[in-house]
């Protein structure tokens, strides 16, 4: 199959493009730096010229109230040039319980560019995934200060990228699902014990500091980025990722 890996060069799609030419198919990854512009659609007619398939993993450059106008422009252009190139699948990679944060913006356009494909006339499939382990570094870190980390108790079920990839490279050169696929980690973990795994992981002597206010995920509560029943978990455990 010829697939158009749209964000090919990024975390999740540089991987996928790496499994798919690897098993055969032809994978051809865009972006900006390889002239394709998904913002105002300039390259997009001749990335999509005989693909079989478009993988959309791309991002929004920052995660607040700039990105649904992202999603949204992004996806248009998208759905627009993939029906007039006679494209038979899109896919896109979206966040487990998107739509149980309302809090957060960024998580209401994930939610957007998911209704947009929905509603769209393209076979679709979406595949929703946890954290992924490469974004807790960054997601640990924002709060720190020099002697204490702060972290909300937020449960996460965090995910390897490579395990994320395999499931995005499996969906793309499937039929259409017209729905969703869970993909998840193996362990649930509140993000404030988490971030003590990763602070000893980088032996760094920050000791952690509860608070439900603090960073990101302090939008989420309960079990709002726990997948349910019918996911697909993945096998690589957060400790053996660290100790890669
Ligand atoms: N982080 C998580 O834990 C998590 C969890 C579940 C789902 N997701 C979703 O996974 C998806 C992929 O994430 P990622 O971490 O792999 O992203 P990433 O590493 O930031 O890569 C984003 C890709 O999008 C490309 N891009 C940005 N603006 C573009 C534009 N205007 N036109 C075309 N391409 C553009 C980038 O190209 P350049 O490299 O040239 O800039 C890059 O190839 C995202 O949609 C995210 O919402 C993330």
């Amino acid at each position: 199959m010829k697939i158009a890996v749209i964000g090919g060069t990024g975390l999740i799609g540089s991987q996928v493009v790496t499994i798919l030419n690897a098993s055969g198919h032809e994978a051809v990854p865009h972006s900006p730096s390889t002239g394709l512009d998904l913002l105002s659609g300039q390259g997009l007619p001749g990335a999509l010229e005989g693909a079989d398939a478009v993988v959309n993993l791309t991002n929004s450059p920052t995660f607040d109230d700039a990105s649904p106008a992202f999603f949204q422009q992004t996806m248009d252009n998208l759905l627009a040039a993939a029906s007039a190139a006679g494209v038979g699948h899109v896919v896109v990679l979206s966040i487990v319980g998107a739509d149980r944060v309302p809090g957060l913006v960024y998580y209401r356009a994930k939610v957007l560019q998911e209704d947009i494909l929905k509603a769209g006339p393209v076979p679709y499939s979406i595949v929703r995934a946890t954290q992924f382990f490469e974004f807790m570094d960054a997601t640990v870190f924002s709060t720190a200060d020099e002697n204490t980390v702060r972290l909300p108790a937020t449960l996460v079920q965090p995910i390897a990228s490579a395990d994320v990839a395999q499931a995005v490279a499996g969906v793309g050169v499937g039929a259409p699902l017209q729905g969703t696929r869970t993909i998840a980690g193996p362990e649930v973990f509140p993000l404030d014990e988490l971030g003590t795994i990763t602070l000893a992981a980088h032996g760094d002597h920050r000791t952690v500091v509860t608070d439900s206010s603090a960073g990101f995920f302090a939008a989420a509560s309960g079990d709002a980025l726990i997948a349910g029943d019918g996911a697909v978990i993945a096998r690589t455990t957060y400790r053996e990722w660290l100790a890669r």
